[in-house]
C-alpha cells in the first residue's frame, strides 16, 4: 500500500485521535491537523491533497462549536462545508475515496420516530445548515463517499458530555441536567472501529463506489441527557444528585433538538456491523477513560 494511503484531518479531535489508532490497523495513515491544513483557508486543504495523494481521504476535522458558529456562520461555513466540497474534488481527482462525518443537527428535531437516510433534511442552525452543505458538496461530486451522520458523541478525550459531567459531579453534590432532549450517545471508539471495518470493506470491494452514501452511525436505544448522565455516575461510582429540568433552565444561543435519534439500520445491513448498545458503549469507555485520566 502507499504511504499515504491513508489522509486523515482532524488528527486532534475527539474522534480524530480515535481513528488514528483505528485505522493504523489498515495501513500508513498521514494525520493532520489545523497547524497542517487550515479548513478556513480551503485552498491550502486542497494543496495538501494534491502534494499527498492518498487513496482514501477521511475528514474529521470541523467547526463544532455549536452555539459559537452561530455568530462565526463565515468560518463554519467555510470550515464545515466549502473544505469537505474542495476534499471531494481533489479525490475524484485523484481517484480516491472520501469518508466524512456529518450530525443529527441536519434534521428538525421534531421527529417522533428515528431518523433514517431518507428523512427530509432541515436544519435549523448555522452548525446544522452549514454540515448539510458540506453533505450536500460531497454528494455532488463524482468520488465515492461515506458520510457518517453521528449524534451525542464522546470518548475518553476532548471536550464532550461525559467528561463535563465527570469534572462537575466530583466537584459538586447536586446537578441540573435535561430531561426533554432525546438521543442516541455514541463512543468515538466504537465509531472509529466501524469506520475502520467500513474502510477495508470498501478498498478490498473489486466496485470501491458501490456502497457510496450516507449512513447513520451511533449507538442503539435511545435515553435523555439526565438519563444519560445518570448512567455516567453509575457507571464511573460518582456520588451526586441529579435533577432532571427542561431546556428552557439553560438558554443557549443556538436550539437544541429534542429528538435526535437516527436509526443506524443501514449502516448494519450494508456493513454487517451491530453498533452496541449506548449503554453498553458507556460501559466499555470506563477503562480507556480512567487510563487516559491518569
Ligand atoms: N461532538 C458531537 O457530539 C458530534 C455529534 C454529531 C456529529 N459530530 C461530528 O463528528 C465529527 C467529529 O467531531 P468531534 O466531536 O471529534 O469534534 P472535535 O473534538 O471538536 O474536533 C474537531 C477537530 O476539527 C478541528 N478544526 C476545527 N476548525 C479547524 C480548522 N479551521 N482547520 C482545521 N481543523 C479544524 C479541530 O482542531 P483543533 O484541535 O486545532 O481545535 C479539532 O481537532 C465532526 O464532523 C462533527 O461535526 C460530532
Amino acid at each position: 500500500m502507499h504511504e499515504t494511503s491513508i489522509l486523515l484531518f482532524g488528527r486532534n479531535g475527539q474522534l480524530g485521535r480515535a481513528l488514528q489508532a483505528a485505522l493504523s490497523d489498515i495501513g500508513p495513515v498521514t494525520a493532520l491537523g489545523r497547524a497542517d491544513a487550515d479548513f478556513s483557508r480551503p485552498e491550502q486543504v486542497r494543496s495538501v491533497v494534491q502534494d499527498r495523494e492518498p487513496k482514501m481521504i477521511v475528514n474529521a476535522a470541523a467547526f463544532t462549536d455549536v452555539d459559537g458558529a452561530e455568530s462565526d456562520k463565515e468560518t463554519a461555513h467555510l470550515v464545515n462545508a466549502v473544505a469537505p466540497g474542495v476534499l471531494a474534488e481533489e479525490a475524484e481527482r485523484i481517484g480516491a475515496g472520501i469518508v466524512h462525518y456529518s450530525t443529527d443537527y441536519v434534521f428538525d428535531g421534531r421527529a417522533e420516530r428515528p431518523y433514517t437516510e431518507a428523512a427530509a433534511t432541515d436544519p435549523r442552525t448555522v452548525y446544522g445548515k452549514t454540515k448539510r452543505e458540506g453533505e450536500r458538496r460531497i454528494q455532488s461530486g463524482a468520488a465515492p463517499f461515506w458520510i457518517f451522520r453521528t449524534s451525542w458523541l464522546y470518548g475518553p478525550t476532548g471536550d464532550n458530555f461525559l467528561r463535563t459531567m465527570l469534572r462537575l459531579g466530583r466537584e459538586r453534590d447536586r446537578l441540573q441536567v435535561v430531561d426533554d432532549q432525546f438521543g442516541s450517545p455514541t463512543s468515538t471508539l466504537w465509531l472509529a472501529d466501524a469506520t475502520r471495518h467500513v474502510i477495508q470493506c470498501v478498498l478490498g470491494s473489486i466496485d470501491m463506489g458501490r456502497t457510496s452514501g450516507i449512513y447513520h452511525s451511533v449507538s442503539r436505544g435511545q435515553t435523555s441527557w439526565y438519563g444519560f448522565a445518570q448512567a455516567i455516575f453509575r457507571v464511573f461510582d460518582v456520588d451526586v444528585e441529579v435533577e432532571p429540568v427542561d431546556t428552557s433552565a439553560f438558554p443557549r444561543p443556538a436550539s437544541r433538538p429534542a429528538y435526535s435519534v437516527l436509526d443506524p439500520s443501514k449502516l448494519m445491513r450494508t456493513f454487517g456491523l451491530q453498533p452496541p448498545s449506548w449503554s453498553r458503549q458507556l460501559a466499555d469507555i470506563r477503562k480507556p477513560l480512567l487510563e487516559a485520566e491518569r
